[in-house]
């Protein structure tokens, strides 16, 4: 198995070639200093396996060195190396090369954190002084790094707008005339100045490794592939660089190269790691949704990597590497890809990683699992995600339980997700769940409706309602021929006919898969643009919208552009459905007649909450989760139960 070889680079011997890629989002103190979560954060990815933690991007200055060093004692405990991202800030955060991130006045301004705030970030071109001084700076951070115990530093050279050294080599970003300018020699100076100032300041036995955009995601205006390989590489190896960890895309522009959500094959990126391997004896690391083990092998028995990074597959799940190596791949919990993100109290954001959707324990305070005072008999009533999640932390406490699921397989409204072809990595968790009812030994029930008598004869002492939610169907629409609801479309996914009207704007990615196969698709809504795919998170949504709209994001590669199937009509009323036709009415009171096979509703959802209702007193104790207690996503119906299973 090569994913067990140790590798060496320099003075630095990983045990094994899975690596945890960095997070900017890892917990800290404000003032960037480690405390106890940041530790718990990297430990228990260390107790998981990994071979290699990147530690995402730090500011180390001399009074930041012990708490550093305390955090290093503790991953290398395990045996596990530590490396850490040095930074200069890029466009992104409002200094670089060139005043504004975009190459002309006509080209397409908004990139997704201005799509996000509506707010065009002004960027403040550096002076020869300031480039200098910047240079410096990151030298002195690296030193401080290897004081604090770090085994490698690697200068974060990637995502065009993120970072500095990545917008300096980016023809996208960088329009100087000076030194730091111009041809690749002039681009690739700061970089280069960093690696040397970096050598200088670590000696030559010490690993310093750069990540790199191979390619920018922005056809010929951006860093391609080929530039890559012909300038960028031969330049940072002369320069001394020990390592080469190749992403992708352009913070602003591009993100979901980044960030990919699950619109992208697991592990696409790779053959930019390949590409790069070609031209370097260095080794290399791969990266881009690589959530299975099984992957992550195979790219290596290839040649394409040396080392495969893990990102958000090491938050949903951080004992991935171990459970692989212990031959229980099965119960690896995968990534869907969904890129989760929230707006927290106080008015943080909460991206992917910090939290997890489908990882309850990757919450600074978690509920902790502990084994049950007294076994109890639960009856769980649902088998959608909720409800399989109750009832694996309830069985693994010592409860006795018990899950009836009315639909013939289990998964609820997640499965339909996963039925959806752009969506189908939500398989992914219903997959994890599925396998869990049965090591943990849960009484699964199909095809079997809760009712009194069933509680009364089965007498749990604890009854936890997960029946989930039903799409609501307007009056309009009730009975009419074609008419089916978003779920029970995917479910008879055959059924669906080719002319397709779909009524409700946030079925996006339904109506992209629809067309996708053939289909003439038609999205209809009462409310305009800003109302589209409303409840996909971020990167998803600017997807979505660089699909549907002409909003004006960068268009510079084949798969970003503009699609017309499906047809969008904004701001209308649906006045009649009858014999096929629905007729709808915009703003002005224009109607227009658009004949269907199917006409699909995906618009509100109601809990069902009336078993929950009449459950009442018929238990000792009897709670809902869930779209059940209130209608939500999928992080919500994993929280509510394990706070209710925690509990019992
Ligand atoms: C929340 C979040 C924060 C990230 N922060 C950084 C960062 O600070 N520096 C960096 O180079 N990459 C960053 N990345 C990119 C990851 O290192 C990784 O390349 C990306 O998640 C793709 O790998 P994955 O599909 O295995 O998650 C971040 C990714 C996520 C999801």
């Amino acid at each position: 198995m090569k994913l067990k070889e140790p590798i060496t680079i320099k003075n630095m011997t990983i045990p094994n070639r899975i690596a945890m890629a960095p997070f900017a989002n890892y917990p800290r103190e404000i003032n960037g200093s480690v405390n106890d979560l940041t530790i718990r954060w990297y430990e228990e990815r260390a107790k998981g396996g990994v071979g290699l933690i990147m530690h995402g991007p730090v500011r180390i200055m001399p009074e930041h060195v012990a708490g550093f060093k305390k955090l290093n004692d503790v991953i290398h405990k395990y045996g596990v190396k530590m490396g850490v991202q040095v930074v200069g800030g890029g466009p992104m955060s409002g200094q670089g090369p060139s005043p504004s991130p975009f190459p002309d006045a006509a080209h397409a301004r908004l990139g997704l954190f201005e799509y996000q705030t509506g707010q065009n970030i002004p960027v403040k071109e550096l002076s020869i002084e300031e480039i200098e001084q910047i240079e410096n700076g990151l030298a002195f951070i690296a030193a401080n790094c290897k004081a604090a115990g770090f085994d490698s530093v690697q200068l974060h050279c990637t995502h065009g707008s993120a970072s500095l050294a990545s917008a300096f080599v980016s023809p996208y970003y960088n329009r100087r005339t000076d030194k730091y300018g111009g041809n690749w020699t002039n681009r690739m100076r700061f970089a280069v100045n960093v690696i040397r100032k970096m050598r200088k300041a670590l000696g030559d036995d010490y690993p310093i490794m750069v990540r790199i955009s191979a390619d920018n995601l922005l056809g010929k205006k951006g860093v391609t592939i080929e530039d890559t390989c012909k300038y960028v590489v031969p330049a940072l190896e002369e320069a001394g660089v020990d390592c080469f960890d190749v992403s992708q895309g352009s913070m602003t522009h591009t993100t979901q190269g980044i960030i990919l959500p699950m619109y992208y094959p697991r592990g696409c990126f790779i053959y930019l790691a390949e590409a790069v391997k070609k031209v370097t004896k260095l080794p290399v690391i791969g990266v881009g949704r690589i959530v299975d083990m099984e992957m992550a092998e195979r790219f290596l028995q290839e040649g394409k990597a040396d080392i495969i990074y893990m990102g958000r597959q090491l938050a949903a799940d951080p004992d991935t590497p171990k459970k692989y190596f212990e031959g229980r791949s099965d119960e690896i919990r995968k990534c869907c890809g969904c890129v989760y993100r929230e707006v927290q109290e106080g008015g943080g954001m909460g991206i992917c990683g910090r939290p997890c959707a489908i990882n309850y324990d990757i919450q600074d305070n978690p509920i902790p699992l502990t084994k049950a005072a007294k076994p109890k008999k639960v009856l769980v009533v649902g088998g959608g995600v909720g409800g399989m999640e109750a009832a694996r932390i309830a069985a693994l406490r010592g409860h006795k339980v018990t899950l009836v699921e009315k639909e013939s397989g289990l998964g609820g409204m997640v499965a339909a997700l996963a039925d959806t072809p752009m969506t189908a990595e939500f398989r992914n968790i219903l997959d994890y769940l599925g396998v869990q009812m049965r090591k943990q030994g849960v009484d699964v029930r199909l095809c079997k409706e809760v009712d009194e008598a069933f509680v009364a004869e089965l007498k749990p002492d604890v009854v936890i309602a997960a029946a989930g939610s039903s799409m609501l169907v307007p009056e309009i629409a009730q009975g009419k021929h074609g008419v089916m609801d978003h779920i029970q479309a995917v479910k008879n996914w055959r059924a669906i006919g080719h002319r397709v009207v779909i009524w409700g704007l946030v079925a996006a990615e339904l109506a992209i898969s629809l067309a996708e196969q053939g289909r003439d698709v038609v999205m209809i809504g009462r409310g305009g643009e800003e109302t589209l795919a409303r409840d996909d998170p971020w990167a998803r949504h600017y997807y979505l919208f660089r699909k549907l709209t002409d909003v004006n994001i960068p268009r510079e590669t084949p798969e970003a552009q503009r699609i017309y199937n499906p047809e969008i009509i904004y701001h209308v009323d649906v006045k009649e459905v009858a014999n096929g036709i629905i007729k709808i009415e915009d703003r002005d009171g224009g109607t227009r007649e658009l004949p269907y096979d199917t006409l699909i509703i995906s618009r509100e959802r109601a809990s069902n909450n009336a078993l929950f209702d009449r459950l009442q007193g018929k238990a000792p104790e009897v709670y809902k989760i869930g779209d059940c207690a209130g209608v939500a996503d999928i992080k919500a119906a994993i929280w509510s139960a394990n706070e209710v299973a925690r509990k019992i």
